[in-house]
Protein backbone atom coordinates (compact mmCIF):
# COMPACT_ATOMS: atom_id res chain seq x y z
CA UNK A 1 0.00 0.00 0.00
CA UNK A 2 1.33 3.48 -0.58
CA UNK A 3 2.36 5.58 1.98
CA UNK A 4 2.13 9.19 2.46
CA UNK A 5 4.40 11.61 4.86
CA UNK A 6 2.75 13.92 7.24
CA UNK A 7 3.73 16.22 10.15
CA UNK A 8 2.83 14.00 13.51
CA UNK A 9 4.99 15.89 15.79
CA UNK A 10 5.18 19.82 16.26
CA UNK A 11 8.21 21.36 17.63
CA UNK A 12 6.46 21.35 21.35
CA UNK A 13 6.56 17.84 21.34
CA UNK A 14 9.80 17.38 20.12
CA UNK A 15 11.61 20.18 22.25
CA UNK A 16 10.02 18.67 25.41
CA UNK A 17 10.19 14.80 24.76
CA UNK A 18 13.97 15.02 23.69
CA UNK A 19 14.82 17.85 26.55
CA UNK A 20 13.53 15.99 29.18
CA UNK A 21 15.04 12.55 28.12
CA UNK A 22 18.11 14.69 28.27
CA UNK A 23 17.17 15.90 31.34
CA UNK A 24 15.72 12.46 33.05
CA UNK A 25 19.08 11.15 32.43
CA UNK A 26 21.14 13.36 34.04
CA UNK A 27 18.57 12.86 37.34
CA UNK A 28 18.81 9.46 37.35
CA UNK A 29 22.61 9.34 37.32
CA UNK A 30 22.74 11.71 39.84
CA UNK A 31 20.15 10.62 41.60
CA UNK A 32 21.93 7.65 42.03
CA UNK A 33 25.10 8.78 42.98
CA UNK A 34 23.46 10.20 45.99
CA UNK A 35 21.39 7.47 46.94
CA UNK A 36 24.47 4.60 45.82
CA UNK A 37 27.61 6.23 46.96
CA UNK A 38 29.68 3.53 46.18
CA UNK A 39 28.46 4.70 42.37
CA UNK A 40 31.11 7.79 41.61
CA UNK A 41 29.66 9.03 38.31
CA UNK A 42 30.25 12.99 38.90
CA UNK A 43 32.81 12.76 41.21
CA UNK A 44 32.22 14.51 44.57
CA UNK A 45 28.66 13.96 45.93
CA UNK A 46 28.74 17.64 45.99
CA UNK A 47 28.40 17.87 42.07
CA UNK A 48 25.97 14.93 41.94
CA UNK A 49 23.88 17.39 44.71
CA UNK A 50 24.24 20.39 42.74
CA UNK A 51 24.00 18.84 38.75
CA UNK A 52 20.59 16.60 40.59
CA UNK A 53 19.18 20.45 41.96
CA UNK A 54 19.77 22.34 38.06
CA UNK A 55 18.06 19.68 36.86
CA UNK A 56 15.53 19.05 38.96
CA UNK A 57 14.64 22.73 38.39
CA UNK A 58 14.65 21.99 34.75
CA UNK A 59 12.68 18.93 35.53
CA UNK A 60 9.98 21.45 37.09
CA UNK A 61 10.18 23.94 34.70
CA UNK A 62 9.73 21.27 31.80
CA UNK A 63 6.74 19.96 33.11
CA UNK A 64 5.33 23.04 33.21
CA UNK A 65 5.73 24.13 30.09
CA UNK A 66 4.76 20.83 28.73
CA UNK A 67 1.19 20.94 30.82
CA UNK A 68 0.71 24.39 29.62
CA UNK A 69 0.93 23.43 25.72
CA UNK A 70 -1.00 20.38 26.56
CA UNK A 71 -3.91 22.82 27.22
CA UNK A 72 -3.16 25.58 25.49
CA UNK A 73 -2.53 23.95 22.29
CA UNK A 74 -6.10 21.34 22.86
CA UNK A 75 -3.69 18.25 22.98
CA UNK A 76 -5.78 16.94 25.69
CA UNK A 77 -8.19 15.89 22.98
CA UNK A 78 -5.66 13.82 21.47
CA UNK A 79 -3.64 12.34 24.40
CA UNK A 80 -5.51 12.37 26.72
CA UNK A 81 -7.38 8.78 27.92
CA UNK A 82 -10.80 8.50 27.05
CA UNK A 83 -13.82 6.21 28.31
CA UNK A 84 -14.32 5.97 24.76
CA UNK A 85 -10.92 4.56 24.34
CA UNK A 86 -11.30 1.49 25.82
CA UNK A 87 -12.88 -0.72 23.68
CA UNK A 88 -9.80 -0.39 21.55
CA UNK A 89 -7.53 -2.28 24.83
CA UNK A 90 -8.12 -6.01 23.28
CA UNK A 91 -7.32 -5.22 19.91
CA UNK A 92 -4.15 -3.00 20.57
CA UNK A 93 -3.02 -5.57 23.46
CA UNK A 94 -3.44 -8.45 20.95
CA UNK A 95 -1.23 -6.63 18.60
CA UNK A 96 1.51 -6.26 21.48
CA UNK A 97 1.20 -9.88 22.14
CA UNK A 98 1.70 -10.62 18.86
CA UNK A 99 -1.80 -12.60 18.33
CA UNK A 100 -2.49 -10.36 15.87
CA UNK A 101 -0.08 -9.85 13.42
CA UNK A 102 -1.99 -6.35 11.70
CA UNK A 103 -1.46 -3.25 13.79
CA UNK A 104 -4.93 -1.43 14.71
CA UNK A 105 -6.11 1.24 13.37
CA UNK A 106 -5.76 4.39 15.51
CA UNK A 107 -5.33 7.62 15.66
CA UNK A 108 -2.24 9.62 16.92
CA UNK A 109 -1.55 7.29 19.86
CA UNK A 110 -3.21 4.07 21.11
CA UNK A 111 -5.17 3.58 24.53
CA UNK A 112 -2.46 2.19 26.04
CA UNK A 113 0.24 4.63 24.92
CA UNK A 114 -2.34 7.27 26.33
CA UNK A 115 -2.45 5.31 29.79
CA UNK A 116 0.97 5.19 29.65
CA UNK A 117 1.94 8.66 29.30
CA UNK A 118 -0.81 9.93 32.00
CA UNK A 119 0.52 7.61 34.34
CA UNK A 120 3.78 8.96 34.04
CA UNK A 121 2.65 12.74 34.32
CA UNK A 122 1.30 11.45 37.47
CA UNK A 123 4.57 9.70 38.57
CA UNK A 124 6.84 12.75 37.55
CA UNK A 125 4.15 14.88 39.21
CA UNK A 126 4.56 13.37 42.50
CA UNK A 127 8.79 12.81 42.04
CA UNK A 128 8.80 16.46 41.90
CA UNK A 129 7.05 17.03 45.21
CA UNK A 130 9.02 14.54 46.84
CA UNK A 131 12.49 15.70 45.50
CA UNK A 132 11.06 19.59 46.35
CA UNK A 133 10.18 18.30 50.16
CA UNK A 134 13.97 16.98 50.38
CA UNK A 135 14.65 20.24 49.37
CA UNK A 136 12.77 22.02 51.62
CA UNK A 137 12.32 20.25 54.86
CA UNK A 138 10.66 22.88 56.51
CA UNK A 139 8.55 24.19 53.99
CA UNK A 140 7.10 21.25 53.03
CA UNK A 141 7.01 19.32 56.31
CA UNK A 142 3.81 18.10 55.53
CA UNK A 143 4.79 15.88 52.68
CA UNK A 144 7.35 14.69 54.79
CA UNK A 145 5.38 13.53 57.50
CA UNK A 146 2.49 12.57 54.67
CA UNK A 147 4.91 9.85 53.61
CA UNK A 148 6.69 8.71 57.09
CA UNK A 149 8.96 10.92 57.19
CA UNK A 150 12.33 12.01 55.42
CA UNK A 151 14.06 8.12 55.41
CA UNK A 152 10.91 6.90 53.97
CA UNK A 153 10.63 9.70 51.62
CA UNK A 154 13.93 9.24 50.21
CA UNK A 155 12.99 5.53 50.00
CA UNK A 156 9.90 6.33 47.92
CA UNK A 157 12.08 8.55 45.59
CA UNK A 158 14.35 5.79 45.01
CA UNK A 159 12.00 3.43 44.32
CA UNK A 160 9.82 5.77 41.57
CA UNK A 161 13.04 6.13 40.35
CA UNK A 162 13.20 2.42 39.30
CA UNK A 163 10.11 3.02 37.99
CA UNK A 164 10.82 5.74 35.89
CA UNK A 165 14.08 3.33 34.73
CA UNK A 166 11.32 0.85 33.64
CA UNK A 167 8.92 3.16 32.07
CA UNK A 168 11.72 3.93 29.81
CA UNK A 169 13.04 0.39 29.09
CA UNK A 170 9.88 -0.68 28.10
CA UNK A 171 9.12 2.61 26.00
CA UNK A 172 12.58 2.14 24.51
CA UNK A 173 11.62 -1.61 23.82
CA UNK A 174 8.20 -0.36 22.05
CA UNK A 175 9.70 2.52 20.21
CA UNK A 176 12.86 0.74 18.64
CA UNK A 177 11.11 -2.60 17.92
CA UNK A 178 8.24 -0.63 15.84
CA UNK A 179 9.63 1.11 13.08
CA UNK A 180 12.62 3.41 13.16
CA UNK A 181 11.38 5.96 11.59
CA UNK A 182 9.10 6.69 14.42
CA UNK A 183 12.01 7.76 16.17
CA UNK A 184 13.29 10.32 13.26
CA UNK A 185 9.42 11.23 13.47
CA UNK A 186 10.18 12.58 16.90
CA UNK A 187 13.41 14.54 15.83
CA UNK A 188 12.38 15.91 12.37
CA UNK A 189 8.23 15.95 13.12
CA UNK A 190 7.75 13.95 9.73
CA UNK A 191 6.09 10.37 9.83
CA UNK A 192 3.96 8.10 7.10
CA UNK A 193 0.48 6.48 6.64
CA UNK A 194 -0.52 4.49 4.20
CA UNK A 195 -2.79 5.52 1.94
CA UNK A 196 -5.21 3.61 -0.69
CA UNK A 197 -3.65 3.18 -4.12
CA UNK A 198 -5.82 4.78 -6.73
CA UNK A 199 -5.61 1.87 -9.26
CA UNK A 200 -2.19 1.58 -9.79
CA UNK A 201 -1.40 4.85 -11.50
C1 LIG B 1 11.73 18.10 40.41
C2 LIG B 1 12.51 17.13 40.42
C3 LIG B 1 13.42 16.69 41.54
C4 LIG B 1 13.92 17.32 42.66
C5 LIG B 1 13.68 18.75 43.08
C6 LIG B 1 14.74 16.37 43.37
C7 LIG B 1 15.42 16.63 44.54
C8 LIG B 1 16.14 15.74 45.26
C9 LIG B 1 16.80 16.01 46.51
C10 LIG B 1 16.81 17.36 47.23
C11 LIG B 1 17.42 14.86 46.89
C12 LIG B 1 18.23 14.67 48.16
C13 LIG B 1 19.63 15.02 47.84
C14 LIG B 1 20.53 14.91 49.05
O1 LIG B 1 20.29 14.06 49.93
O2 LIG B 1 21.48 15.68 49.05
C15 LIG B 1 17.16 13.88 45.87
C16 LIG B 1 17.64 12.59 45.88
C17 LIG B 1 17.41 11.66 44.90
N1 LIG B 1 16.73 11.86 43.70
FE1 LIG B 1 15.71 13.50 43.22
N2 LIG B 1 14.73 15.19 42.68
C18 LIG B 1 13.93 15.35 41.57
C19 LIG B 1 13.64 14.42 40.59
C20 LIG B 1 14.20 13.17 40.54
C21 LIG B 1 13.99 12.22 39.48
C22 LIG B 1 13.11 12.49 38.25
C23 LIG B 1 14.70 11.11 39.81
C24 LIG B 1 14.83 9.84 39.06
C25 LIG B 1 14.06 9.50 38.05
C26 LIG B 1 15.35 11.34 41.09
C27 LIG B 1 16.14 10.44 41.77
C28 LIG B 1 16.71 10.66 43.01
C29 LIG B 1 17.40 9.65 43.78
C30 LIG B 1 17.62 8.21 43.38
C31 LIG B 1 17.84 10.28 44.96
C32 LIG B 1 18.60 9.65 46.11
C33 LIG B 1 17.61 9.39 47.24
C34 LIG B 1 18.31 9.40 48.56
O3 LIG B 1 18.81 8.36 48.98
O4 LIG B 1 18.35 10.46 49.15
N3 LIG B 1 15.03 12.62 41.50
N4 LIG B 1 16.36 14.42 44.89
C1 LIG C 1 16.55 7.56 23.53
C2 LIG C 1 15.44 7.34 24.20
C3 LIG C 1 14.04 7.55 23.67
C4 LIG C 1 13.55 7.36 22.39
C5 LIG C 1 14.27 6.86 21.16
C6 LIG C 1 12.15 7.74 22.44
C7 LIG C 1 11.29 7.74 21.36
C8 LIG C 1 9.98 8.16 21.39
C9 LIG C 1 9.08 8.17 20.25
C10 LIG C 1 9.45 7.68 18.86
C11 LIG C 1 7.90 8.66 20.64
C12 LIG C 1 6.64 8.84 19.78
C13 LIG C 1 5.82 7.58 19.85
C14 LIG C 1 4.72 7.58 18.82
O1 LIG C 1 4.65 8.50 17.99
O2 LIG C 1 3.90 6.64 18.85
C15 LIG C 1 8.00 8.98 22.06
C16 LIG C 1 7.00 9.56 22.83
C17 LIG C 1 7.11 9.78 24.18
N1 LIG C 1 8.20 9.50 24.98
FE1 LIG C 1 10.00 8.83 24.37
N2 LIG C 1 11.82 8.13 23.72
C18 LIG C 1 12.95 8.01 24.49
C19 LIG C 1 13.06 8.26 25.84
C20 LIG C 1 12.02 8.66 26.66
C21 LIG C 1 12.13 8.85 28.09
C22 LIG C 1 13.41 8.64 28.92
C23 LIG C 1 10.92 9.27 28.51
C24 LIG C 1 10.48 9.63 29.89
C25 LIG C 1 10.95 9.07 30.99
C26 LIG C 1 10.04 9.36 27.35
C27 LIG C 1 8.71 9.76 27.38
C28 LIG C 1 7.89 9.86 26.27
C29 LIG C 1 6.54 10.42 26.30
C30 LIG C 1 5.83 10.96 27.53
C31 LIG C 1 6.06 10.37 24.99
C32 LIG C 1 4.69 10.89 24.49
C33 LIG C 1 4.87 12.05 23.56
C34 LIG C 1 5.22 13.34 24.19
O3 LIG C 1 6.43 13.58 24.49
O4 LIG C 1 4.35 14.18 24.39
N3 LIG C 1 10.75 8.98 26.24
N4 LIG C 1 9.29 8.67 22.48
Amino acid sequence: MAEERYYKHDGVERFTHWTHVVDTILLILSGIQIHYPGFSIFGSMLTARFVHLVSGYLFLFLGILHVYFFFALGKYGIAMPAVSDLGEIGPVLRYYLFIDTTKPDYAKYNVLQKFAYAALFVVSFLQAVLGFALYWPVALAPVLSLFGGAVSVRIWHTTIMWVFLSFTAVHLYLVLSEDLRLTKAMWDGYYYRKIADKGGR
